[in-house]
């Protein structure tokens, strides 16, 4: 396994984060802990929960798993949504973060998390509010690090903005979605990542499992079972790019989820890829993508199969101007 730095903040992490949303619901206590059992074994040192993931249950299995393995593990969690009904258990005030993150403790069993995430943009609530109340928490040695995830760009730099001016500690990594037919993260929030050093850590790399190709051939997944995701995954263009990518895939002799995970891990911005499954075989499948190695040639071949998105401008960066001669 490959370690590599997360954004400036000093810690090594796996080239692969392990994500656990799949515990306490498709995969039960027992598979679950062969998979953190195995990725444990192989070296991977990140794993990925949330606060909400099947009502907390996640995290419990999690916890109950970690034990004296705490200290070589990097332990992310996240903030934003319910785990329980309530009214004000949701969203980025200070009374949600701080009560969220004191019950995911609990049911982490640990006394602090390496990373928590805010989880989602909250527009009811003042990021400074929402900053201050996770500095508290690093000021207390709950947390020891501040992530972003599904933020937009200006979003992003709004909270780094916010952060720098009442010097709160600064945001060391975000986690946005992306893989080979969701590619909005390459207009504006990469660019800024590379800018701003922060570590990425994409989720949804296999396209929820679609581009594993297997709801071509008719099998069952995440995608028959969640209306969410079925939405999320609905449109007519997806499924053409996932047709043109298994049949690539195929035809050079690669394991279309090992492709779609290497595809992702190979982009030079992202950090760490994270990688979720029902099963101990569905990763150990997916997890061959780290002894894969895409040559240039091979990425743009790839790329080709899906859509650039358009750029936020119409001006392109200036390297490309130099390349073309002024
Ligand atoms: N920040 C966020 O908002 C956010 C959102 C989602 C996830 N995450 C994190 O990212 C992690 C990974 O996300 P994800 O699970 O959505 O990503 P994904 O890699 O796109 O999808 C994983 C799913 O693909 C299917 N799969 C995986 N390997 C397979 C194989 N070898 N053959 C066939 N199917 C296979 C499985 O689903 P089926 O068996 O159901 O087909 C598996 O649960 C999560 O565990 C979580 O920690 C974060």
């Amino acid at each position: 396994m490959n370690y590599v730095p997360l954004g400036k903040s000093g810690l090594k992490v796996s080239e692969v984060c392990l994500g656990t949303m799949t515990f306490g619901n498709e995969a039960d206590k027992e598979v679950s802990c062969k998979i953190m059992n195995y990725a444990y074994d192989i070296g991977i040192n990140f794993f990925d929960t949330a606060h909400n993931y099947n009502k907390g249950e996640t995290e419990k299995i999690v916890g109950e798993w970690i034990g004296k393995k705490r200290k070589d593990i990097i332990l992310a969690s996240k903030v934003f949504f319910p785990s329980q009904q309530g009214i004000n258990n949701e969203g980025l005030s200070k009374k949600n973060i701080i009560q969220s993150v004191e019950e995911s403790l609990r049911r982490l069993k640990t006394e602090y998390l390496d990373i928590l995430y805010l989880h989602h943009w909250d527009e009811y609530t003042s990021i400074e509010y929402s900053l201050e109340a996770v500095h508290t928490l690093i000021m207390q040695g709950k947390v020891l690090y501040m992530g972003i995830s599904n933020f937009s760009a200006w979003q992003i730099m709004k909270a780094i903005a916010v952060a720098r001016e009442y010097h709160y500690t600064p945001v060391v990594c975000i986690q946005p979605m992306y893989s080979l037919i969701k590619r909005q993260v390459e207009v504006e929030i990469l660019p800024l990542a590379k800018q701003e050093n922060l570590a990425v850590v994409p989720y949804n790399i296999l396209g929820a499992g679609m581009l594993t190709g297997k709801y071509l051939k008719g099998e069952k997944g995440r995608l028959n079972e969640n209306k969410m995701y079925q939405q999320r995954y609905s449109n007519p263009m997806y499924e053409e790019i996932t047709r043109k990518f298994v049949q690539y895939a195929e035809e050079k002799g690669y394991s279309p989820a090992v492709l779609a995970a290497s595809w992702v891990k190979s982009n030079p911005t992202v950090t760490s890829i994270l990688l979720g499954a029902r099963t101990l075989e569905q990763f150990k499948e997916v997890i061959q993508c780290v002894d894969l190695k895409l040559s240039m040639e091979q990425w743009k071949e790839i790329s080709e199969l899906s859509y650039q998105p358009p750029l936020p401008t119409d001006r392109e960066p200036l390297d490309v101007y130099r390349l073309r001669g002024w």
